[in-house]
């Protein structure tokens, strides 16, 4: 306990008393905040995010619950609006920089750390705080900003957690079976979770403002990534050019965000970024399907039924 709470104000302290509590993955507890289940020191900068964030036109926020492909996104974002910065193909920041250092998210690298977003156009940014809990700025329909939400097969992203959870969570928290965390994600106590609650939010509206919010899958973009480029370029509002397209720019972008690229560089293999976390944890396998060879029968059919019922009525299916 006093680990999740030695940084925090008494005032905050006391505020987290009140929320529901449950076992953490990597910390010793989430707590029930606004509807999400989140860490601790979360929680103060969220709430700065939410009463200070002023959303500008032409913002670009990308928004994903973890390990859905937050990192790649957050890569090709990059490249797309900086096209015409910097080349694709030499000295490119993201040659030497991780992802996560060229798209700093808001609640961690910014507001937790009183930074707020400079003035460069566009400023591009990422959160995984679910739709209903951004600032209002954002979500006003006058507004411009954008978001791009990046969503995945719930099984990968189970599994994805999992190892990435077995690497960072500190061994002083003690054992944490699958079969436990397991439970935990089917009643949707998980970082910014119920993911199907987050994925509704972020789904729901973009079927409401399809200017405002475009939803990507993971296993699409895996399936057809130039296509998912063009539409992605497209909705920033900096489509590629016929020329673009023939001189194999969107190609060279792919190529240039690919997990076969990013994992073995440098920066991502010995590097570290967001709270000192090593950047070789982000990339591990990239598969598609990888859950088939590790849920049993039941717990396939314990995440379906669930998916189903949670996601029914609402277009959206996996
Ligand atoms: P796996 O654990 O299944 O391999 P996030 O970036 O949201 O943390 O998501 C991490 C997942 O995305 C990991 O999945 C990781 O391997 C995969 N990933 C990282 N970089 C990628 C890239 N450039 N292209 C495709 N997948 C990538």
């Amino acid at each position: 306990e006093e680990d999740d709470h030695q940084e925090l104000s008494q005032e905050s302290k006391e505020f987290l008393l009140t929320l529901p509590r449950n076992k953490g993955w990597r910390t010793r507890n989430l707590y029930l905040f606004q509807g999400f289940w989140c860490q601790a020191k979360e929680i103060h900068a969220i709430l700065s995010f939410q009463q200070h964030f002023q959303a500008q036109a032409k913002d670009i926020i990308v928004a994903s619950i973890p390990k859905t492909g937050t990192t790649w996104l957050k890569a090709l974002t990059f490249s797309i609006v900086n096209r015409h910065l910097f080349t694709l193909q030499k000295e490119h920041p993201l040659l030497t920089s991780n992802p996560h250092d060229l798209v700093p998210f808001l609640e961690y690298n910014l507001y937790a750390n009183n930074n707020i977003p400079g003035p460069s156009r566009p400023r591009l940014m990422a959160t995984h705080v679910p739709f209903h809990a951004l600032p209002d700025s954002i979500k006003m329909e006058s507004n411009t900003s954008r978001v791009v939400y990046i969503s995945r097969n719930p099984f990968d992203t189970f599994l994805s957690i999992w190892h990435f959870m077995s690497k960072i969570r500190p061994d002083e928290l003690g054992p944490f079976s699958f079969e436990e965390a397991f439970d935990m994600y089917c009643n949707g106590v998980v970082g910014y979770g119920p993911y199907w609650e987050h994925m509704l939010g972020y789904y729901k509206e973009s079927m409401k403002n399809p200017e405002k919010v475009l939803f990507l899958k993971y296993e699409e973009l895996k399936d057809n990534i130039e296509f998912h480029l063009k539409r992605l370029a497209e909705f920033l509002g900096c489509p590629f050019s016929a020329e673009e397209e023939r001189e194999g720019v969107i190609e060279d972008v792919a190529k240039l965000c690919s997990f076969e690229n990013l994992k073995e560089l440098d920066v991502n293999k010995n590097g570290k970024c967001i709270a000192n976390f090593e950047n070789k944890h982000l990339f591990r396998t990239a598969k598609v399907g990888d859950w088939m060879n590790h849920f049993t029968p039941l717990m396939v059919e314990q995440l379906s039924t669930i998916m189903e019922q949670k996601l029914e009525g609402s277009g959206l299916a996996f």
